[in-house]
């Protein structure tokens, strides 16, 4: 939005140009040099405020994410390249000022200014124009049809809106640039009496009018419809610790026989029977004495074969089996040489006529082991110092999962102070911690509290997001957020003490399930991960299945990189959705919402540009 004002005081002197004093030549020339001057600093201005940042161009440049066929990418392309080339003549236009040149080097790049041949610069601006704005409409393309550039637009943590503001300042810049060259053109050769005639000159300033006028209110309308979420496109490696982490042994496949699910020791009722139940010994040290036992509830027992080998999984490993291979061949997991334990697991027969079957379970292992637990402490952000929350992560610390805040001072114009920005280190508690309790400090994901709430926390008045927590809400683990209400043009938290509250979603009852059922690891999938829709939705973390994966992990896992934006802004809005592909378990992560500061982008009329004084306008 800074760059917003900039713009405007750039685009007055440009519009304000007063071609009815060329009577007297001489007072003429100052005035020119005077206003090329400024144009110069509102470029140099803008170019600063945009330096240093992910350009458009840079995400969309890169040579290794090119595919032309995407309806666009090859005009996206097209135009980098002339605003490429066009920026050249710029810079070369800025080093004859500082150094002497051959009068000639002059003339001829001001005569390639001024031209109208085809494919010369003033051509060009009429082409990148009509392609933007036009009848291709490539802004809009970019506002609406956003999906078909995210692999593009991945590579720059921006949300769409942002992504087609700094888009748009690019193209202002080129416009103040082409703007400057013609100026400096017609002024140099009219010194080498070479300049054009009336009209010609005057044709040239007004395709710039023509072509700036519309431009600022159809991108104002184009940004208030596009949306400002900011999310991860997978990595290209996933990586866990790095990239991702896991909720680990909170269901996983276990193998008990019958007889060791009961108190009275016997085998009549069959795997199928025991949905519920838990482990209540180890009959004549047989499997069961082979592998650590499930401290935790047994679930959903089913027969599968008789005879089994089960290649059990290292101790340091969160899995309890590699694989599980029956007699039959059929195998559960991904079968590879055993490195580790190789066991065999054979039903027996009592009394003849009675089989003490091996059951295929799910075990609710509560050990040291298992990493199921969440953060229910609050993390607000320092609002006493004027600090806001500007970006989200999960950590996994001490076994325990937090949503980890970044914070920064917030400025006027919903700038952020880059020197204070950091992430707000995280409550280092552990479970077992004299003072922390379950329920009040942290939660446990269990077989019947498993689930999280999906979905976008978002306000629309004049309100940032300073903290959040999570809280459970029936059986759910729901994200709260709170926002504070802001002064925008002062950069002012409003006695966040005071005036801050908390959003919070859909209770459970309103709320689907999203259905994650026999699924792989997510980081098997040889596609990247596109999100779901999440809006009232929840999903349950659960085992993967057991012919994929021979129900060992959970998932879905979680995302854990730094969900940001570039540049930072305050957030009017956070949430968690789940990415994935079918068959795969998926990610759980974060996204924000970028503030939405289409409202204060400012738009002036004609008639006030022109009642106003020029000087009034450059003060900013
Ligand atoms: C390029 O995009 C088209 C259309 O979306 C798609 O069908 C094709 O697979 C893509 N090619 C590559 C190499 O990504
Ligand atoms: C360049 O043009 C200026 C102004 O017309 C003139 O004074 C100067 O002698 C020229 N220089 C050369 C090297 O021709
Ligand atoms: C410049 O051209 C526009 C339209 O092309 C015309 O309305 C305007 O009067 C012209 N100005 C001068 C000073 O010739
Ligand atoms: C940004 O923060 C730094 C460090 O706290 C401070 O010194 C500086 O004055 C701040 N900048 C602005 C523009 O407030
Ligand atoms: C802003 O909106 C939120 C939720 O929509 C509401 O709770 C809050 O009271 C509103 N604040 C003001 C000052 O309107």
């Amino acid at each position: 939005m800074k760059c917003g004002i900039i713009f405007f005081s750039a685009l007055l002197w440009a519009f304000q140009n007063p071609i009815e004093a060329k009577i007297n030549y001489n007072y003429m020339d100052e005035r020119e040099m005077l206003h090329l001057g400024e144009t110069f600093k509102e470029i140099e201005r803008l170019e600063n405020v945009v330096k240093h940042r992910h350009a458009a161009a840079f995400a969309l440049g890169s040579d290794d994410y090119i595919n032309g066929s995407i309806s666009g990418v090859n005009d996206m392309m097209e135009i980098f390249n002339k605003i490429r080339w066009i920026s050249r003549h710029y810079d070369r236009l800025r080093r004859f000022e500082m150094d002497k040149y051959e009068n000639i080097t002059q003339i001829s790049l001001a005569e390639a200014q001024v031209s109208k041949k085809e494919g010369e610069n003033l051509q060009a601006m009429e082409e990148i124009h009509r392609k933007l704005f036009g009848r291709d409409d490539l802004i809009g393309l970019l506002a609406r049809g956003n999906q078909q550039f995210q692999i593009y637009t991945c590579k720059t943590p921006q949300s769409p809106q942002q992504f087609l503001y700094r888009f748009y300042l690019d193209y202002v810049l080129l416009e103040l640039k082409v703007h400057a060259l013609v100026e400096w053109s017609w002024m140099l050769l009219r010194k080498f009496g070479r300049g054009g005639s009336i009209d010609e000159e005057n044709e040239s300033r007004e395709a710039y009018k023509r072509r700036t006028s519309g431009t600022l209110s159809k991108i104002k309308e184009f940004m208030s419809q596009t949306d400002r979420s900011v999310w991860r496109c997978d990595p290209r490696n996933h990586k866990l610790g790095v990239t991702y982490e896991e909720v680990t042994s909170l269901l996983q496949g276990y193998i008990e026989n019958e007889v060791d699910l009961n108190t009275d020791g016997s085998c009549k009722r069959g795997c199928g029977y025991y949905t519920s139940s838990k482990n209540e010994g180890c009959f004549n040290n047989k499997f069961c004495s082979e592998q650590p036992k499930c401290p935790g509830g047994v679930y959903d027992c089913r027969f599968v074969e008789s005879d089994m080998e089960i290649c059990q999984a290292d101790k340091n490993s969160n899995r309890r089996y590699e694989f599980i291979q029956y007699k039959s061949g059929l195998v559960h997991g991904r079968k590879k040489s055993c490195g580790t334990w190789l066991n065999r697991a054979r039903s027996w027969n009592r009394w003849i006529f009675m089989e003490c079957s091996y059951c295929v379970c799910l075990c609710d292992d509560q050990s040291p082991k298992s990493d199921r637990y969440f953060n229910l402490r609050p993390m607000i952000a320092d609002v006493d110092n004027n600090r806001v929350v500007t970006g989200l992560r999960f950590v996994k610390r001490n076994r325990i999962f937090h949503l980890q805040i970044q914070e920064g001072e917030l400025l006027p114009l919903g700038v952020i102070n880059e020197t204070t920005i950091q992430w707000k280190p995280v409550d280092a508690y552990t479970i077992t911690d004299n003072d922390v309790k379950e329920s009040v400090d942290f939660h446990m994901l269990t077989y019947e509290k498993r689930s999280i709430d999906l979905g976008e926390l978002k306000v629309e008045n004049n309100s940032v997001v300073t903290g959040l927590r999570f809280q459970v809400v029936g059986t759910h683990l729901q994200m709260q957020a709170q926002f504070s209400r802001v002064d925008f043009e002062k950069g002012m938290l409003i006695e966040p003490k005071s005036t801050s509250f908390w959003v919070s979603g859909a209770g459970d009852q309103q709320r689907e399930r999203l259905p994650l059922k026999e699924v792989d690891v997510p980081t098997e999938s040889h596609v990247p991960s596109i999100p779901f829709p999440n809006e009232n939705q929840y999903i349950e973390f659960t085992n993967t299945g057991f012919y994929q994966d021979a129900a060992q992990s959970t998932v879905p896992y979680i995302d854990i990189r730094d969900v940001i934006s570039d540049p930072v802004v305050p957030l009017s809005g956070i949430g968690i959705y789940y990415k994935g592909r079918d068959g795969y378990g998926g990610f759980l992560a974060p996204k924000i919402l970028t503030y939405d500061f289409t409202p204060h982008v400012q738009l002036p009329t004609w008639e006030s540009l022109n009642s106003r004084k020029v000087e009034d306008n450059i003060v900013n």
